[in-house]
């Protein structure tokens, strides 16, 4: 009987529930296989705590984790060696097969060194709702963030205009502006800030100042948590946060605007909602076709890789080929350049 161990590392997303039942129901529906819950991530291999995942009723539609997540980084500290030891120790305890992880760029590097390291076979499944991935059109969570975003905004669009407001709405994505590019376009934004575009504060006066002119009842702006300043585009990661005195990018634009305009700003940070509750359509159904396709390379001994969405379709690419790197959103990307089509500003 082959056993495979699952876990579920960094932020949490949705779908994560619907990805473990996709892996758990396919090993055993195809390979007769069982498979081995880890709780908390990487912590859970290395204190060997864990369940057996028979049953996963209930897991397509439920948020968060049943495994629970850590940020856990079994290389990054001084007792690595320990650590290593021990992850070792419980894929021999359990005489795993295989381990299916389900991740972000910080797990692909651990996967990775797991694999290379350790000699574990390893496959990662592609989660965040950041989208910033290398190598897979689309990580699993990220289609559930940008609608639970763009419900939000539609509903924020509503009260600017009774005020005639300006509405700064901070979303999630702290190195690529995923989040903001695809929520802002589908909720009519009106500004979009991401952080591959440094935007300047004066262009975003000008623009509010034209919207007036023209008689629009509110102007809205969607920033991506990641988004920087021209004059903080040359700042170290320690310079901004000394220079932002701890205030998000959403505080810094609302508060310039009520200081440098005669217009009255709100801010809403959407933070942890566009990470909670059920996953959407899309979502459940990526989780299950990355689920399938993991069950498929185990059994055919093809480990090492990220199980990617590419082209409409689930495809290994190989961990050594995408560990370290990000993808983030193009210059030349379709829908940034929709976006500019019908006038929608990004700052710059
Ligand atoms: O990586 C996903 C993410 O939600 C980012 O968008 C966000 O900046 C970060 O995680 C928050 O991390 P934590 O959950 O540790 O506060």
């Amino acid at each position: 009987m082959k056993k495979i161990g699952i876990l579920t590392c960094g932020g949490d997303a949705p779908g994560l529930n619907a990805a473990i039942r996709g892996v758990v129901k396919s090993v055993k529906e195809l390979y007769n296989m069982e498979t081995v819950g880890f709780y908390f991530g990487f912590k859970g291999l290395i204190e060997n705590d864990f369940t057996m995942l028979n049953n996963t009723s209930g897991y397509l539609t439920r948020g968060g984790t049943i495994l629970k997540t850590s940020r856990e980084k079994p290389f990054k500290d001084p007792d690595s060696r320990d650590k290593l030891a021990a992850i070792l120790n419980t894929y021999r305890y359990h005489d795993l097969d295989a381990l299916v992880i389900l991740g972000g760029n910080g797990t692909l590097k651990t996967a990775y060194a797991l694999q290379k390291e350790l000699g574990l076979n390893v496959l990662v499944l592609p989660k965040t709702i950041d989208n910033d991935i290398y190598g897979t059109d689309i990580s699993f969570g990220f289609s559930s963030a940008v609608d639970i975003a763009t419900e939000a905004i539609d509903r924020i669009h509503s009260t600017a205009t009774s005020h005639q407001r300006v509405m700064v709405v901070e979303v999630m994505g702290h190195k690529a502006g995923w989040i903001s590019l695809m929520a802002g376009l589908a909720s009519g934004s009106d500004i979009i800030l991401l952080p591959e575009i440094p935007f300047s504060y004066r262009r975003i006066y000008d623009l509010i100042d034209r919207r007036v002119s023209l008689r629009k009842d509110s102007t809205i702006i969607c920033v991506g948590e990641g988004a920087i300043s021209l004059d903080e585009s040359g700042l170290s990661k320690e310079e901004l946060e000394q220079s932002r005195n701890h205030l998000s990018i959403g505080q810094r634009i609302a508060g310039s605007i009520d200081k440098f305009t005669p217009y009255d700003s709100r801010l809403t940070v959407l933070g942890y909602v566009q990470r909670g509750g059920t996953p959407n359509a899309f979502d459940r159904n990526l989780a299950t076709i990355l689920g399938a396709s993991a069950a498929k390379l185990i059994d055919s001994g093809n480990f090492g890789n990220l199980v990617a969405y590419v082209n409409n379709r689930a495809i290994p690419v190989p961990l050594n080929s995408i560990a370290g790197k990000l993808k983030v959103v193009g210059l030349n990307n379709s829908y940034l350049q929709s976006a500019r089509s019908i006038g929608v500003s990004f700052g710059d």
